[in-house]
């Protein structure tokens, strides 16, 4: 069976120069905040991370605050601007997020709202998966000062719809409420300056990039208040405590670099496999559906739904046929639960049952493609057997 991995969007393979660099680093013994020539030899290898991280993402140093991973920085960033914004003063109650986030930034604010006196205001997404600016203009109007903070993805994980993010940190500021982005799934794959996008807080995450899984950043603008989420030493600008976990910013930013490097010739590479499947499927699937095609999206995803299918069906026999793909989020693959990112985008229940991402990254190739269109007639028919629509 043949081995084609097209799930980057959940975990990209290792890169070489991360395992490199997370061995290297780990030979070094010391804690970096230890002042002894060990420590300081730790702590110069930490710091040489961070400024890799900074310069990848166009901010300053001082701005990382290393976590571990997407999902905590999520937290820190709502958790923290909320408390932070709430505490000053309790009116600011309201949290807006798009329809389309990542569990990672709908678990946050729904737990801020079950426990933090916070109230989660959803802003909704068109056909195509956009949010509108003037949609946020206009929840901030209402009553801009009962906002705590809003939250944008940058672009997303299930679709890989690109969101109008400058605009809507725009928006934001010009009613003086801080903004959070989730930049997981962009970073690597459109330019990202974090500085000229001027967000409060932006969450990445190391292992989308072929880094360690479990590495990953909050980057905090300067003068943003944040209350820290855990408590003990004076770490990372007290934001998270915790000893430095030297090896894995090590090879978090080797991973970084070398992808941001990577990223103008890798954009245009992986457009055109992602291009090539989409294309291949709907000239070999009939009532197959590229998941709105004509918006900004990312290079590195494919999105579609088989309406006339059984969405488990399909995954599993493309697993069995040696393809990973995926329903769109690991979180909820494997249930037979509709997308809430297609559902958002107005699809039926039904058919959000069907949505299928092929998403590639630094080891796709164009084999992998034709794996994938050597097998997906017949995976749809046997998917559509089980459908009990077969024609
Ligand atoms: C958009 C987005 N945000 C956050 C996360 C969580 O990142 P991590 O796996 O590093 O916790 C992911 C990964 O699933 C993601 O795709």
């Amino acid at each position: 069976v043949p081995e084609v991995y097209l799930d980057h969007a959940a975990t990209s393979p290792l890169r070489r120069v991360a395992v490199e660099a997370y061995l290297t680093a780990a030979a070094v013994t010391g804690n970096a905040s230890a002042t002894h020539r060990a420590g300081r030899a730790a702590r110069g290898v930490a710091e040489n991370a961070r400024q890799e991280v900074a310069d990848s993402l166009g901010c300053h140093p001082e701005d990382v605050i290393f976590t571990s991973g997407g999902t905590e920085a999520d937290n820190l960033g709502l958790f923290g601007l909320f408390r932070a914004r709430h505490g000053d003063d309790p009116r600011r109650r309201r949290i807006l997020v798009t329809a389309v986030e990542h569990s990672a930034v709908t678990g946050t604010a729904a737990a801020l709202q079950a426990r933090e006196d916070a109230i989660v205001d959803v802003l909704p997404v068109g056909t195509d998966g956009r949010v509108d600016p003037d949609r946020v203009d206009a929840a901030l109007a209402a009553g801009p000062g009962s906002v705590a903070l809003v939250a944008c993805i940058w672009a997303g994980n299930e679709v890989g719809t690109v969101q109008p993010v400058a605009e809507v940190v725009a928006a934001a500021h010009r009613a003086g409420v801080p903004v959070h982005v989730d930049a997981v799934q962009a970073v690597g794959t459109l330019p990202v300056d974090v500085v000229a996008l001027g967000a409060d807080t932006v969450a990445v995450s190391g292992h989308k990039v072929g880094g360690p899984i479990r590495s990953g950043a909050l980057l905090v603008r300067p003068g943003t208040v944040l209350e820290p989420l855990l408590h003990g030493g004076g770490h990372e600008r007290g934001l998270r405590p915790g000893t430095l976990d030297v090896p894995g910013f090590a090879g978090f930013a080797a991973a970084l670099v070398e992808a941001v490097h990577a990223r103008p010739v890798e954009a245009v590479r992986l457009g055109a496999l992602r291009d090539r499947l989409l294309g291949g499927v709907v000239a070999a699937v009939p009532g197959a559906r590229p998941t709105a095609p004509d918006a900004p999206r990312l290079p590195s995803i494919a999105h579609l739904t088989f309406p006339r299918c059984d969405g488990e069906s399909l995954l599993f026999l493309l697993d069995d046929a040696g393809i990973a793909a995926s329903a769109g989020s690991a979180c909820h693959a494997g249930l037979l639960r509709p997308s809430p990112v297609l559902l958002a985008m107005g699809r039926p229940s039904a058919e959000a049952r069907t949505g299928v991402r092929f998403s590639f990254g630094h080891t796709s190739t164009d084999g992998d493609v034709d794996a994938v269109l050597a097998v997906i007639g017949e995976v749809a028919l046997r998917a559509e057997a089980a459908a009990g629509v077969a024609a």
